[in-house]
């Protein structure tokens, strides 16, 4: 395919590494001979047929797939059918409808029973302390979640009904979106660094009638009272006239105040080595009654949390938190009386699995829909290919279950390969920067999963965080979420992966459920920044604003041409809102919000958003969510929020106000906006900038021109074309207000 080729893989000294990153000299790297050799696509040309197939007889390609799964009852009709056009009527995609089946069947029992993989490791998990652990068979993750089955089963929980979880990264948070996909109920996550006013908004879009939580987490350093955030909810919802009858909460900070004597204890004990911290003295165990169940995972947790907390005399946390009687349930005392079996409920291939939120341009996040069959092909099949999974691997994906990735590739995708995974609760930078190579040391993990964000972060910390740890045991990096710069691709590459590792960019979205746009380890040669190649059943095209499609070298919106699975569905409670947003503007075509470009040689590279979507940390917000966040504020008459460049977020939030009359524009009111804006939508969206605007250039329509803004926060004088903004005189008036600091 005429690439040009330059191997980086030549030196091994770290001069000879920083002379090979200085010169910058990987435009591409093919994947090592002993990578391909075991990989299950072990070439380009293996690639290519297997994606012409896919993409020829999509309905044998996937039916294929399909035999390794469990059915309870056939596809009695087509395999696939779907409407892609918008002038042609209702959008509609159906993979496989009519056959019955259950995703945690097929992730839990079937791994259990069929592959008798019942004793193999589900999840090592690591707490934010790092003598926190403990770790979760497939049999004992299956008995967890039949428990919690039959509590929410209890709990009046039946099939379609809605139940929101508000957690951070425990063991629970898998076993509680398990039990809901086994009752056929649809879990709806929120992650726990969202406000509460977020949380409120997600239950009532979609009439959550019971929400899961934990009493509070440690996030490194900072205390997150999530029990208090979640009673704001209630009361908020309350008062919206949406009363949630039922919160069922994990003690987890609280662990260690639990005995465990009221533990369904029939296993022995987990024995694990709780290692020292160092410098600190080891005191004796106070309260610890040493019988653990395996066969109840909250209490070998809590217990081994307890041994561990106690010998390597890490405080105490006592927290005290409010309790709502008649609504608030404690998790371990239901499941301390719930039974150990539960039958699934067979669900259509077509039922709904999940809601997830995800920002939309109007402001208001919209519930994107997957369903029970297709997603479990999709994120099953994309976690097999990209990682190249082989049954002793040690995956571990960073993300928070909290986000889509963490949905597809933190559970689905692993369990339903019988994956051994690490489930990590904390943050890179805790208690350390080398935090994350630590705990690939210590696991062995052979496929690591992050986002550039946190690349870019570690990578101001030099390379000996990294390279003090063994990585010898990694076989493929990955990264997803936004583009990755060519120099953080290398520095992961170079010093994480030690040049031996290909890196899979994976580009995907909320609404595709898995990966689109990914290398495959043994088969495709990688060029940094580049997410390559579709993966098996994506028709990328690339179109032109006519929406005419363009061959060979070009650039444009990014859009797909037939379904994949994997697609979502819906969006819950407003289909039309989901034919608007994604099918609409090209008919025929899904549109991903991207601008896209292919190069000479077929690779695709993500150019960016191109509509009101702003990346933060490889997380989408709209600039209309965060106005309105700005604008209830008493101060401010009007607002205009745009993405600035910034060295590890990828992009931050630059915001324009216009005060009211009477207000002045001071620190503290800055202080203020972000408090306002964490509060109305969670830390994330903490603006980097703040700056006071006399006026906003619009035209003669009121449309504010942002273009020209995202200029001016960049103090770029070259505006192009202005004359169509009203008041120009407000433009110098901008540029001498400028923020020039963070
Ligand atoms: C948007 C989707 C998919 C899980 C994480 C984000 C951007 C995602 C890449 C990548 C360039 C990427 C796109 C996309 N994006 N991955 N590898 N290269 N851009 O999910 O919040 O739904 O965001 O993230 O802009 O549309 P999401």
């Amino acid at each position: 395919m005429g690439l040009p080729e330059e191997r980086s893989r030549s030196g091994s000294g770290s001069g000879a590494r920083e002379e090979a990153r200085a010169r910058n000299p990987v435009r591409s790297w093919s994947p090592p001979p002993e990578v391909s050799r075991s990989a299950h696509v072990p070439s380009l040309q293996r690639y290519r047929e297997l994606h012409r197939r896919s993409l020829e007889e999509p309905r044998e390609f996937w039916g294929d797939i399909a035999k390794e799964f469990y059915w309870k009852t056939p596809c009695p009709g087509p395999f696939l059918q779907y409407n892609f056009d918008v002038t042609k009527g209702k959008i509609f995609i159906e993979w496989m409808k009519g056959a019955t089946t259950n995703i945690c069947y097929n992730v839990l029992d079937r791994i259990v029973h069929e592959k008798k993989l019942g004793d193999k490791v589900a999840f090592y998990w690591e707490g934010n302390e790092p003598e926190e652990t403990t770790q979760i068979t497939y049999q004992e993750l299956l008995v967890q979640v039949c428990r919690f089955s039959n509590v929410l089963r209890k709990q009046g929980i039946c099939k379609g009904d809605r139940v929101a979880i508000y957690m951070p990264m425990i063991p629970e948070l898998v076993v509680a979106m398990l039990a809901c996909a086994r009752l056929g109920a649809l879990h709806s996550i929120v992650f726990a660094g969202f406000s509460s006013e977020s949380l409120c908004e997600r239950i009532l879009d979609s009439n959550c009638s019971l929400l899961i939580t934990t009493d509070a987490f440690y996030r490194g350093e900072k205390l997150v009272n999530l029990k208090e955030l979640a009673d704001e909810t209630l009361e908020k919802c309350q008062e919206k006239g949406f009363p949630v009858k039922c919160c069922i909460v994990v003690k987890h900070l609280g662990r260690a105040e639990l005995g465990t004597g009221d533990s369904p204890s029939q296993s022995p004990p987990i024995k694990r080595p709780c290692p020292d911290v160092q410098g600190k003295p080891k005191e004796k165990p106070k309260h610890i009654r040493p019988q653990v169940s395996t066969s109840a995972l909250p209490w070998a947790l809590l217990s081994c949390m307890l041994v561990c907390l106690s010998n390597c005399s890490l405080p105490v946390r006592p927290i005290e938190i409010s309790w709502n009687e008649g609504v608030d349930l404690w998790w371990h005392e239901l499941m301390q009386k719930a039974g150990d079996e539960c039958e699934p409920e067979w669900c259509d291939a077509e039922d709904p699995l999940f809601i997830l939120y995800t920002s939309g341009s109007t402001g208001k996040p919209k519930g994107v829909v997957h369903t029970v069959g297709g997603y479990m092909l999709y994120v099953a099949t994309t976690f097999k290919y990209v990682f190249d999974f082989h049954a002793e691997d040690v995956f571990w994906c960073t993300a928070d279950i909290g986000w889509i990735t963490g949905h597809s590739y933190v559970t689905y995708g692993p369990l339903a390969n019988g994956a051994t995974s690490v489930l990590f609760e904390g943050i890179p930078t805790y208690p350390d920067v080398s935090r994350l190579w630590n705990i690939v040391e210590k696991y062995k993990v052979t496929k690591f999963y992050t986002a550039p964000t946190a690349i870019r972060l570690l990578m101001k910390f030099g390379d000996e965080p990294v390279t003090k740890h063994s990585r010898a045991s990694l076989q493929v990096l990955g990264t997803v979420g936004e583009p990755i710069n060519p120099e953080a691709w290398l520095w992961y590459h170079q010093v994480v992966g030690a040049q031996r590792c290909p890196i899979v960019d994976t580009f995907w979205q909320t609404e595709t459920g898995g990966h689109m746009l990914t290398p495959l380890p043994g088969a495709i040669p990688m060029k940094p920044g580049s997410a390559t190649f579709p993966f098996f059943g994506v028709a990328p095209a690339i179109l032109n604003e006519s929406g005419e499609e363009l061959e060979g070298e070009a650039e444009g919106y990014l859009v797909f041409k037939q379904p994949w699975p994997g697609i979502m569905r819906t969006v819950y409670g407003n289909h039309e809102r989901f034919e608007t947003t994604y099918f609409k503007k090209f008919p025929g075509y899904y549109v991903t919000g991207d601008g896209c470009r292919r190069d000479k040689d077929g690779y695709y590279w993500i150019t960016g958003r191109i509509d009101d979507m702003l990346n933060v940390s490889g997380h989408l917000l709209s600039t209309a969510e965060v106005e309105s966040a700005l604008v209830e504020h008493k101060a401010v008459a009007e607002a205009a929020v745009v993405g600035h460049p910034h060295p590890v977020k990828g992009e931050c939030l630059y915001c324009f106000v216009t005060l009211c009359d009477g207000h002045i524009f001071s620190p503290a009111l800055t202080e203020e906006l972000k408090k306002q804006i964490r509060e109305k939508i969670g830390p994330i969206a903490t603006p980097d900038y703040i700056q006071n605007a006399p006026g906003l250039p619009k035209t003669r329509s009121g449309k504010i021109m942002r273009r020209v803004l995202r200029k001016i926060a960049q103090n770029d004088h070259d505006l192009g074309d202005t004359s169509t903004i009203v008041d120009p005189s407000i433009i110098t008036q901008l540029f001498s207000h400028r923020c020039l600091t963070i």
